[in-house]
């Protein structure tokens, strides 16, 4: 039974001062009137007055299997009383349990991993490995994408409001994100979803014009911005931060071999989409057929905990031994407990199953309240990795401006719901869920985005 714990800290006011003065984390906050969350239970939030949120953005796609899961929480706590931190000097079991367990959730030759606190860490160290393995420098990454905010993983980050203005890796590409819905090219037949776009293409069965398109634009990119030897592409399976933009089924199949001819290995950034948030599969990238070189992992990972993973071949890992990679808190104890306990509990709840059912559901009757009204231009994703693309109106496919945008979020908000936003022009709401939400929710939410929705559109 749930206990709500009733706020006795510091007032709200405190909080934005020190947020103003001390605090150099990001200053804005996503809404006018800022959400003081308190506590959290599965799928649910409270804030500092006790007002209930559902939760559909999980810290940005990160409490994977519910906040304050109560066998993770056990878990957490017997390791809390045995033993918190040793280093990777040592041998201690926690760490050999859960790489012997996560290898086992990937498919051969990937099986062999180094543990990290995040995202950013996971994607600079693979960036290295990359670079030494391969002996070259350049690495391709899509427009729209975001792979972390360290100087090293910035240069692979292409959104310009996540740039600083200085030099950051070098030896970074950027190439056309195969965005069929708002990119030049896309049709009624290309992803890998419930929900297809309101795209008209005369593509025959089998055949994805589409996805010829994007190609080309890979192969323009080898041909005028790639030195002829190149060290990785790095994509998400679904971009994430994009927007939840899908690429044509076949893209990341005929890309990797492009790529694997030029020397370079292939990464999966999983960070959002692994650990059976696409449903269909555990990790995004089984949805496309391929096997990466290297796979890389965080947020849903820990459940909220900070931890971060590479998974490599034994071959590429080889080349990481030409000097020594130490790491302090990386697979230390409490990390590998709370990980460990993270995919015992996806397995025992059917977390994954969930999040395809669940997750089919919400995006096939979201795509109704999409033929409802002109401003929801898209409904996409896999499972519960979701996006919800706004625009002025259909014929012109321009994103719905940014105050918009706002106005809406805030009003679900002010309703009991916190969704997310992305997309370059931060057009697209994104829905990413702790993976235990319900039909229920979803019929909530439903009734919720369509208030906001009829709102807007009443009041313009
Ligand atoms: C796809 C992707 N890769 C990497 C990162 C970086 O992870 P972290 O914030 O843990 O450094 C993020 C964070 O949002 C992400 O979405």
């Amino acid at each position: 039974v749930l206990r709500l714990l009733s706020h006795m800290g510091m007032s709200k006011e405190q909080m934005m001062e020190i947020r103003k003065q001390n605090c150099m984390t990001m200053k804005i906050t996503y809404y006018k009137k800022p959400v003081f969350i308190h506590q959290g239970y599965m799928q649910w939030l409270w804030d500092v007055d006790g007002k209930r949120y559902l939760d559909l953005f999980a810290g940005v796609a990160t409490v994977s299997v519910g906040h304050c899961h109560p066998k993770v929480t056990a878990a957490t706590q017997r390791q809390l009383k045995k033993l918190w931190h040793t280093t990777n000097i040592y041998i201690h079991p926690e760490l050999h349990e859960y790489c012997d367990k996560l290898a086992s959730y990937l498919p051969d030759p990937l099986k062999v991993i180094y543990l990290t606190n995040s995202g950013s860490e996971a994607n600079e160290l693979a960036m290295l490995m990359a670079r030494l393995h391969t002996g070259n420098f350049d690495i391709i990454t899509f427009r729209g994408s975001y792979h972390g905010g360290s100087q090293q993983t910035m240069g692979l980050t292409a959104k310009s409001s996540c740039k600083f203005p200085i030099a950051t890796s070098s030896g970074c590409i950027h190439t056309m994100c195969p965005d069929v819905f708002r990119g030049p090219w896309g049709g009624s037949y290309c992803r890998d979803s419930p929900v297809q776009t309101i795209r008209e293409c005369s593509c025959a069965q089998g055949v994805c014009i589409a996805n010829k398109h994007y190609i080309e634009q890979l192969e323009e990119t080898f041909a005028t911005s790639a030195p002829s030897q190149i060290a990785a592409f790095f994509g998400e399976p679904i971009q994430g931060m994009g927007g939840a933009v899908q690429y044509p089924k076949n893209y990341l199949k005929e890309a990797y071999k492009l790529v694997r001819q030029t020397g370079g290995i292939c990464i999966a950034d999983e960070v959002q989409t692994g650990f059976g948030r696409t449903g269909s599969h555990f990790w995004g990238f089984q949805g496309h057929d391929v096997i990466p070189d290297m796979v890389t992992m965080a947020k849903g990972i820990g459940n909220g905990f900070p931890v971060g993973a590479v998974v490599t071949t034994p071959e590429i890992a080889v080349s990481f031994v030409k000097a020594s990679h130490f790491n302090t808190f990386g697979g230390n104890p409490l990390a590998c407990a709370v990980a460990s306990s993270v995919l015992d509990t996806i397995r025992e709840d059917s977390t994954q199953q969930n999040s395809l059912h669940v997750g089919t559901y919400l995006m096939t009757q979201m795509a109704k309240l999409r033929d409802k009204y002109e401003v929801i231009g898209d409904v996409r994703g896999k499972g519960l990795q979701i996006g919800m693309e706004m625009v002025k109106d259909k014929g012109s496919r321009e994103p719905l401006p940014p105050e918009a945008m706002s106005e809406i979020l805030e009003d679900v908000k002010d309703t009991g719901v916190l969704i997310g936003k992305g997309g370059v022009h931060g057009q697209t709401f994104r829905i990413q869920p702790p993976m235990c939400i319900t039909r229920e929710d979803v019929d909530f939410f439903l009734a919720v985005f369509n208030k906001a929705i009829s709102g807007y559109t009443d009041r313009k």
